[in-house]
């Protein structure tokens, strides 16, 4: 009997030590779940990822550890697997981010904050990304050499008025295989491979440059008519270190194409949470944060892309270009396309 009691007080004494011991590694455990650092895998540049970083890390004494990549995300975070240190993904370009998608290297992202800013177009329907900013990928004419009122629409480009004005980069470029794919979005493959032999026809030269190249020779007189983002021409417009970039944009006419109809297409940068990332809910405040008013300032101030989030007009510099109308599709859908813009790049030689 005595025996028996002692047993008891001692299994007591030992479950209360259980408890206690359990109860500390629970707090412990917690604490070391609240993640102070987050690791991004990056497509965009240092210095345009830096003021957000800084911003938040001011708000939060997050910091944060950033792998910056050219290429090979994809097969880098498969290579890594379960290992991976990755916790947030930034992107630019639709085709980019849905690769990502495409390899299932994805976390679902479900936020009622992100739903509430932006709008569904701009969220990949299985909730894997979300845009943070807009481009345009508008035309860009010569204000000297031609009458901006002859171009309205994009499929306009194909017209044989314009033979041997059109420049353009190569068209395999995500930025021009998104055009194209939201070409066939909306117009099905057929025409969209009758405009693009047009186009073809039109050039002026080879592909080649990138999109500041194209307004460059719009300043010296080889091209008419470009195809380009946006912010290139701010990043030209504005460039101090550069002047002569001044040049090239100031003798360059924006134009936002399909304005009476379908709108102007836009692409994206995009933010999604790595598949494996044990920081998930701390990673998906900070890509809340990036779509919150601040965030969304920023991207404008520092490379003149556009809000997307609902409740924010576009505001400063961006606002010199004018205003418009964007193509509201699906930007999903613009990515289920890019196999078939690619098939018809191909066959044009553009
Ligand atoms: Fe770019």
């Amino acid at each position: 009997m005595i025996l028996i009691t002692i047993t008891i007080i001692k299994d007591n004494f030992m479950f209360k030590l259980f408890i206690i011991i359990n109860s500390l590694f629970m707090l412990l455990g917690s604490s070391f779940a609240i993640a102070n650092e987050l690791n991004i895998y990056s497509y965009r540049k240092p210095f345009l990822l830096k003021p957000f970083l800084d911003e938040y890390s001011k708000k939060t004494n997050i910091k944060f550890n950033v792998l910056h990549l050219k290429k090979g995300m994809a097969q880098r975070l498969l290579s890594e697997g379960k290992n991976t240190k990755a916790d947030i993904i930034l992107t630019v370009d639709i085709s980019r981010i849905t690769e990502l998608k495409d390899y299932d290297l994805l976390k679902s992202i479900n936020s009622k904050v992100i739903n509430n800013n932006v709008p569904d177009h701009l969220v990949d329907s299985d909730n894997k990304w979300v845009a943070l900013s807009t481009r345009a990928r508008i035309i860009g004419v010569s204000k000297s050499r031609v009458n901006k009122d002859e171009i309205k629409r994009i499929e306009d480009l194909a017209n044989p008025q314009f033979k041997n004005k059109i420049c353009t980069r190569k068209g395999s470029h995500p930025y021009n295989r998104a055009l194209l794919s939201s070409i066939i979005s909306h117009n099905g493959y057929e025409k969209a491979l009758t405009w693009a032999k047009g186009l073809v026809n039109n050039f002026a030269r080879k592909p080649q440059g990138n999109d500041r190249a194209q307004a460059k020779a719009i300043f010296s007189g080889e091209c008419d008519i470009v195809l380009m983002n946006t912010y290139y021409f701010g990043l030209m417009k504005f460039n101090t270190k550069n002047p002569e970039q001044q040049k090239w944009a100031d003798a360059t006419d924006i134009i936002f194409f399909n304005q009476n109809d379908r709108g102007q297409h836009i692409n994206v940068s995009a933010g999604a949470i790595s598949k494996h990332s044990k920081n998930s809910k701390e990673s998906l405040k900070f890509l809340e944060w990036l779509t919150s008013e601040k965030a969304q300032k920023i991207y404008s101030e520092i490379n003149y892309e556009y809000p997307v989030n609902k409740n924010i007009k576009p505001s400063g510099k961006i606002t010199i270009w004018g205003s418009f109308k964007s193509d509201e599709i699906n930007i999903t859908t613009i990515s289920k396309n890019a196999p078939k813009a690619q098939e018809i790049i191909d066959k044009v030689g553009w």
